[in-house]
Formats: C-alpha cells, sequence, structure tokens
C-alpha cells in the first residue's frame, strides 16, 4: 500500500519474543496492527521527503503469564504537543480534505485502483484508526497508550491480555 501511495515504503524490523507462540483471537488484531503500521508509515515517509532513506519502523513484540505487548515504534517526527490529545478522538485526522474526500469509498477504490488512481490508497484520512483500534483494545480488557517523542517519532504500545485461562482476561 506504501509503495503504490507513495511509491517507497520504509522497512519494518521485527524484535523482541519473535518465537513467542500463544492463542489468541485473530480479529482484532489483524484490524489493529494495520491501522497502526500505516500510520507509523504515513509519518516515517512524510517526515522524510527529502531523504533517500527511510528509517525503519521497529515492532517490539514482548509476552509474559498476563498479557502481551507490540510496541510500534517509528522515526516519523511525533505527534506535536498540541494534538496529541485530539488523535485519539473519532474524526480527527491530520489528512488533508480533498485527499479524505475522494477515498471514501474505501472497498471500491481498493477494487478498482489503476495507476492513476494510486493517490486514492486509504492510507489514512478518515480519522477511525487509532479511535477504534483503542476501543478495540479497551473492549478486550487491553490498552492502547501513545508516546510521542516530539521531533523524533512515535511509540504506540498495544497490551492485551492472554486467552489461555491462567490469569482474569475478558468477557463477551
Ligand atoms: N505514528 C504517528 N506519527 C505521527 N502522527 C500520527 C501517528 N499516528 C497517528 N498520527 C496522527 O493522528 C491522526 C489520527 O490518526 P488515525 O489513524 O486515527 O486517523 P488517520 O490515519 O488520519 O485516518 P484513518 O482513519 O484512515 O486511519 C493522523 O491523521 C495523524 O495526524
Ligand atoms: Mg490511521
Amino acid at each position: 500500500m506504501s509503495e503504490r501511495y507513495y511509491g517507497r515504503a520504509p522497512p519494518v524490523k521485527i524484535n523482541g519474543h519473535v518465537n513467542a507462540a500463544f492463542p489468541y483471537i485473530r480479529t482484532p488484531l489483524d484490524y489493529i496492527l494495520p491501522e497502526l503500521l500505516k500510520n507509523a508509515v504515513r509519518a516515517t515517509v512524510e517526515a522524510h521527503y527529502d531523504s533517500p532513506t527511510l528509517p525503519p519502523i521497529m515492532v517490539t513484540i514482548s509476552t509474559n503469564d498476563v498479557d502481551f505487548i507490540i510496541r510500534i515504534s517509528d522515526r516519523g517526527g511525533g505527534i506535536a504537543h498540541d494534538l496529541v490529545d485530539l488523535v485519539t478522538q473519532y474524526h480527527f485526522t491530520t489528512a488533508s480534505r480533498a485527499a479524505s474526500d475522494s477515498r471514501f469509498d474505501r472497498g471500491l477504490f481498493e477494487n478498482i485502483m489503476t495507476d492513476s488512481q494510486a493517490r486514492a490508497s486509504p492510507m489514512h484520512g478518515f480519522g477511525f484508526g487509532l479511535p477504534t483500534s483503542r476501543a478495540y483494545a479497551e473492549y478486550l480488557n487491553g490498552r492502547l497508550s501513545i508516546e510521542s517523542m516530539q521531533g523524533i517519532g512515535t511509540d504506540v504500545y498495544l497490551r492485551l491480555r492472554h486467552i489461555d485461562g491462567k490469569h482474569e482476561s475478558f468477557r463477551i
């Protein structure tokens, strides 16, 4: 998606407990992780427009008896002080209005995309990725927290509880 939209993509490196294996529900991760990665990719590319290289996005996985944590760290310049409290509100986006208006039908664009329509790729623009991801995490008795290092980048921590029955998890 990044290649299509920006013509390039930062590397993504995964470290920590990369060989961990445990049961979990796939659906929330399938939603949340792409949303967090898209945000990190966008910030990285936009903060390095003039640079020939892009700093990697680091994904760190940690698991323990109680929960597992996935941290996504980018070097996309961070979230400005006055925006930090806004980014988890529904509809807040820094995508330009023209860009987001042209992408209202995501499914349609994904299905019929051609080169000339590549700019309509749904990288960002709805202001839904973070608030929905947080709501999803909290519904599962987890947390989504954002730490911005203004001028450097952003760390997003997704924390979810194991469902192996050893500790309190969640009820649906
Ligand atoms: N890693 C990040 N670095 C810098 N800014 C970020 C980062 N993640 C989110 N943001 C800011 O938070 C805003 C809201 O993010 P959110 O994912 O909720 O919406 P969006 O990316 O604009 O649209 P979409 O609904 O398509 O995800 C973004 O527009 C961007 O300004
Ligand atoms: Mg987003």
